[in-house]
């Protein structure tokens, strides 16, 4: 009788080790892409945010370059987004809610310019993703306009 409670005993601490890791190890997934991440009260400013050519969907190739240069070096974005833009930067394994997947074309449909620009300056609060753009971080707005020209080339879907 006092076997079997020790065998019960054990048993439990085993699945209960085995429910704690599997947690540790779920992959890290990615938040709700599709949901806004600026708050309501600031929708209506960041709606008129545009890079100074109009559109981040209409970026000159020069500017779309540089956006590609900044977002694999300095802008410190491939790191955790992944120089394919799968969201899958080495930076970013360990984070508990994953990077953004810059090739789901439904992203860029729901988001503006503004909000994606919104990101760059405050970060996603509660998350990895960091402000990136001054004042707290470390880019200057024309370089996180071009780094956006570039994200939106990983939507691969034309008519967007
Ligand atoms: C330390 C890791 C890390 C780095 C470096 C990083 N990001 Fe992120 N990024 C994340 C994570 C995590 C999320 C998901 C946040 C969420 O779901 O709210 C994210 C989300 C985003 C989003 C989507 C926000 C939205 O509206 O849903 C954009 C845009 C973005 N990042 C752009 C960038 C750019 C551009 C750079 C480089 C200048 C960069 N990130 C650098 C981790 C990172």
């Amino acid at each position: 009788m006092q076997g079997w409670s020790v065998n019960r005993g054990v048993g439990i601490l085993v699945i209960g080790l085995l429910l704690v890791c599997s947690g540790a190890l779920a992959k890290a997934g990615e938040m709700d892409p599709l949901k806004p991440r600026v708050p309501p009260r600031e929708q209506a400013k960041v709606h008129n945010w545009h890079p100074s050519y109009g559109s981040t969907r209409t970026a000159p190739p020069e500017v779309i370059a540089q956006g590609k240069r900044l977002y694999e070096t300095v802008g410190l974005c491939a790191a955790c987004h992944g120089k394919s833009g799968k969201g899958d930067g080495p930076a970013g394994k360990p984070l508990r809610i994953g990077p953004r997947d810059f090739t789901n074309c439904r992203f860029h449909q729901v988001r503006t310019d503004g909000e994606l620009f919104w990101i760059l300056k405050n970060g996603s609060p509660g998350t990895g993703m960091m402000p990136m753009v001054k004042p707290k971080g470390h880019l200057t707005e024309e370089q996180g306009w071009a780094i956006l020209a570039y994200e939106r080339q990983f939507c691969k879907e034309t008519s967007l």
